[in-house]
């Protein structure tokens, strides 16, 4: 049976596409996708038709991909991974089993490894919390990004549609203090910036550049705020952690 696969795609960068993903775009019939992916993928995908998923209403679309199931797989390539925010889980449900999906590299994990930090630093942070300030606000009741910006919180913020200044402002008094803060710009692509600061200086530290477009939204930007991005961590935990593990091997 021909199948739908929906592969993580990783930030952008065909470098951090699994070894499984790059077979299956190299071998499949067609390719849904839309920028900056259509672009960076451009070479694995070669002559092979390119849709983009949103040029099609739910049903037109179930029916695109039928037919062209009749010819062979078909590739969903989805920004990082389907794990945080992917918007074809209804999509998947839909296909049943004709779906598949392959695991990327999540946009976290790229900027985790492009600050070299790890965000949930032991004896510094207790929680990390991945969350769109969009999606909270959409949601009536929800808490606001001010109650999860809390001392001992690694906030990953997905999708951000406030301006800077109003987004600086409500971590401010969610944490209530100043706090680091990074902002990773199309992370494994044309144009990829980063900015690690803090809360007071973090709006001067950009101020030479247009991460946000005019209602504020900074498409692909993940924001990253917490003491997990600057914190010394202890290196007598290495040898506690040391002396557990042999002791366990004994
Ligand atoms: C719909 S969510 C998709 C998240 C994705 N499923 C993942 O695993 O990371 C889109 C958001 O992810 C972040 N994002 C996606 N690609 C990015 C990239 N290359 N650089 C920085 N942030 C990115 C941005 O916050 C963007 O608003």
């Amino acid at each position: 049976m021909n199948r739908v696969y929906f592969v993580g795609a990783g930030p952008g960068d065909p470098e951090l596409l699994t070894l499984r993903g790059a077979s299956l775009l190299q071998s499949c019939q067609a390719v849904f996708t839309f920028a900056p992916l259509d672009e960076t993928f451009a070479g694995l995908i070669a002559k092979r038709p390119v849709f983009d998923p949103y040029d099609f209403d739910f049903d037109e679309l179930l029916a695109h991909i039928e037919t062209l199931l009749d010819a062979g797989n078909v590739v969903f390539l989805q920004p990082g991974d389907l794990t945080f925010f992917s918007p074809f889980q209804a999509l998947i449900e839909a296909l049943g089993d004709k779906a598949e999906v392959v695991p990327g590299v999540g946009t976290a994990n790229a900027a985790a490894a492009l600050l070299k930090r790890t965000l949930n630093l032991s004896g510094v942070c207790t929680r990390t919390i991945l969350v769109s300030s969009r999606v909270l606000a959409e949601i009536p009741g929800a808490p606001a990004l001010e109650d999860l910006a809390q001392p001992g919180a690694t906030l990953l913020i997905y999708m951000n549609h406030y301006p800077l200044e109003e987004l600086v402002g409500r971590l401010r008094r969610g944490y209530g203090r100043n706090e680091p803060i990074a902002l990773a710009h199309r992370i494994g692509l044309p144009g990829q910036r980063l900015f690690v600061g803090c809360l007071d200086d973090i709006l001067e530290r950009t101020a030479d550049c247009t991460l946000f477009d005019k209602r504020g939204r900074a498409d692909l930007t993940l924001i990253i705020v917490g003491q997990a991005l600057t914190a010394t961590p202890d290196h007598s935990w290495w040898d506690q952690r040391r002396l557990r593990v042999r002791r366990h091997r004994c």
